[in-house]
């Protein structure tokens, strides 16, 4: 079996652990999950926030009005959804699309690292607020972090992330629509950027570390004049 065939069937596996997941209260309240969906071997992800109404219903991401904004923007960067993959930060949806709590978000982040794991993106955009501080670890607003990409390790790999607007913020704001577009043009050209050397783990570096402090030191160098640099001494 091909390493991708086996992280294919690692992700059918989580699917199916997300399905019936209780880790917290949202799985009384939801229709179905959302695990995500899209080219399992995709080099460009989506990341967005929760299922609202129509995701519930339908157990799919991005299917109602700012799904079909995201279709438009992917088309006009010449993707479809088949090349890319789409997920959100919560799996359920919460009730009356209210904003996720921290203890939901924390209980649902092992998915989700584990799908970007599997999956292997180069690109991971993070569509509003709360998947860009999640998926950056830092609190920054989306407006001042939008557009820019950012590298970071994720999922055991490091990652070109690029926080996005909302395609929902973008449907009540043509400014804002404006601007997402823009970001979006900007997605082909760091799809075939070369993605930095990882960055060594906090284990390397003590590793490392510690082979400096232990390594003996070098001997003194000597005096220059006992080096006969200019001529045999004496002479
Ligand atoms: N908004 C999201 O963040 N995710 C969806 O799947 C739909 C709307």
């Amino acid at each position: 079996m091909s390493g991708a065939e086996a992280r294919r069937e690692e992700l059918v596996a989580l699917y199916k652990e997300v399905s019936v997941c209780e880790k917290c209260v949202l799985h009384e309240t939801r229709s179905k999950t959302v695990f995500g969906a899209g080219n399992a071997d995709a080099d460009l992800m989506f990341v967005g926030e929760a299922p609202g109404a129509e995701e519930d219903l339908q157990g799919l991401p991005f299917v109602g009005r700012a799904g079909k904004l995201l279709n438009e923007m992917l088309v006009e960067i010449g993707l479809s959804r088949e090349d890319v993959f789409i997920c959100n930060v919560l799996k359920s949806r919460p009730p009356n699309n209210r904003d996720p709590l921290p203890g939901e978000i924390a209980a649902c982040e092992p998915w989700l690292f584990e799908q970007v794991r599997l999956i292997e993106p180069r690109v991971v955009c993070t569509l509003g607020n709360f998947a860009t501080k999640l998926l950056t670890g830092n609190p920054t607003g989306i407006t001042r972090v939008r557009g820019v990409p950012q590298t970071h390790e994720l999922g055991g790999r490091t990652v070109f992330m690029l926080p996005l607007f909302h395609p929902a913020a973008a449907l009540r704001t043509p400014a804002v629509k404006e601007q997402l577009r823009a970001d979006f043009a900007t997605i082909p050209a760091l799809l075939e950027k070369a993605l930095p050397a990882p960055m060594p783990s906090a284990a390397e570096i003590d590793e490392a570390e510690s082979r400096v402090t232990e390594a003996p030191s070098p001997p003194e160098a000597p005096a220059a004049d006992q080096l006969g640099f200019f001529g045999e001494p004496g002479s």
